[in-house]
């Protein structure tokens, strides 16, 4: 097969235009504009369908870019942006007054992040400038890791697609506030809080989903990353349980399993298998959830993993923790009668 290199010069002179460019980040495809353009920010916005209170990240392609962006820049996104970037970390720091208030959706603060992909970068740089990339989803829909995923969702009138090929790390950055020298971790991503502690020197890094985060990051509110189908979730334990509850709790369901391990499907139910590995999850969870939800069942089953999994080392930990973030709100459904809380 014959690859076509995508054309980043055409794109930035439509991101010069106040065009949209999808683009390749390492973790999810994201939806670029020129960042200091509210027409083309709002063109985003509104592509997307986004409630314009919640603000978008800022792409850059340096240190240097990023602290054009910013009002402060104080010495923990130094150290981060030193140890993490190019990365899967996006750094909420003071903005700088020249970032239209519509990217932070009129907050004082602004997300920068720099992302560790060849065409990503390429990009802002041929551009000469910071770039927003929300995730080229419509807003709350799975993110696209492929650029099918994206010509799926946008017409090419509206949105120009660079194909950087399959995402490897699959989920979105994790976000990071700084704010009185410490670090809150706003989203969580493959970059944890034991990374970015050992980075700060040990210093107190505040995790979990306090209200305070969620009313901080809009985007965390409520159901989101989620399928159309109703998901849960179930490990080896409740596995019996749950299955006995979807057939006598729903009229004829049809279920779709993302699992981990062998096992036999209920009469009817399809069996999507999974890896086993964290990092190797992560990069097809989305990909799978979009390949079930194409088949239009009732019930998605997602297995996750056992408790001992979960903490088989600092890496697995962070990715294990992202991926259940992501679960959790793709199956939360307040009304849902089988959805087994798995928070706990
Ligand atoms: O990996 C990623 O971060 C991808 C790729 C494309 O870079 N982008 C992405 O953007 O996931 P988006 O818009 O789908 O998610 C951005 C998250 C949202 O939860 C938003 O609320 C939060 O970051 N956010 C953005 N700016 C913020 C700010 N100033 N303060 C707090 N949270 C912020
Ligand atoms: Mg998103």
């Amino acid at each position: 097969m014959v690859t076509v290199p995508p054309d980043i010069a055409g794109a930035a002179e439509r991101l010069r235009a106040g065009g949209i460019v999808a683009f390749p980040t390492e973790t999810v495809y994201g939806l670029g504009a020129d960042a200091l353009r509210e027409d083309a920010v709002a063109r985003v916005f509104a592509l997307k369908r986004r409630p314009i209170n919640n603000p978008l990240i800022v792409h850059v392609c340096d240190e240097t870019m990023a602290r054009s962006c910013a009002s402060a820049w104080p010495h923990p996104a130094s150290r981060l942006a030193s140890a993490f970037w190019p990365g899967p970390l996006s750094i909420v720091v003071p903005k700088a007054p020249h970032i239209p208030a519509i990217v932070t959706a009129g907050g004082s603060t602004v997300a920068l992040r720099c992302p560790d992909h060849p065409v990503a970068l390429a990009l802002i740089a041929a551009f000469g400038g910071p770039i927003v990339g929300p995730s080229a989803n419509p807003s709350g829909f799975i993110s696209p890791t492929t650029a099918a995923h994206v010509r799926d969702a946008f017409s090419p009138d509206d949105v120009l697609v660079l194909d950087g090929g399959p995402c490897r790390t699959g989920i979105e950055s994790t976000v990071v506030a700084i704010e009185h020298g410490c670090a809150r971790i706003l989203r969580p991503g493959v970059i944890g809080a034991d990374a970015i502690a050992a980075t700060l020197d040990g210093a107190p890094v505040i995790t979990g989903e306090e209200s305070a985060a969620i009313a901080r990051s809009p985007g965390l509110i409520g159901p989101h990353y989620a399928p159309r189908a109703r998901v849960i979730l179930f490990n080896d334990d409740t596995w019996p349980t749950v299955a006995a509850e979807v057939r006598t709790r729903l009229d004829s369901p049809s279920l779709i399993i993302l699992s981990r391990s062998p096992r036999t499907p209920p009469p009817g139910a399809i069996i999507i298998p999974m890896p086993k590995s964290a990092g190797d999850y992560a990069r097809h969870l989305y990909a799978a959830l979009r390949k079930a939800d194409a088949l239009n069942p009732s019930v998605i089953a997602v297995e996750l993993p056992a408790r001992d999994e979960l903490n088989a080392n600092q890496q697995d930990h962070a990715v294990w923790t992202a991926v259940l973030d992501r679960l959790t709100r793709a199956a939360k459904d307040p009304d849902d009668p089988v959805h087994p809380d798995h928070r706990a």
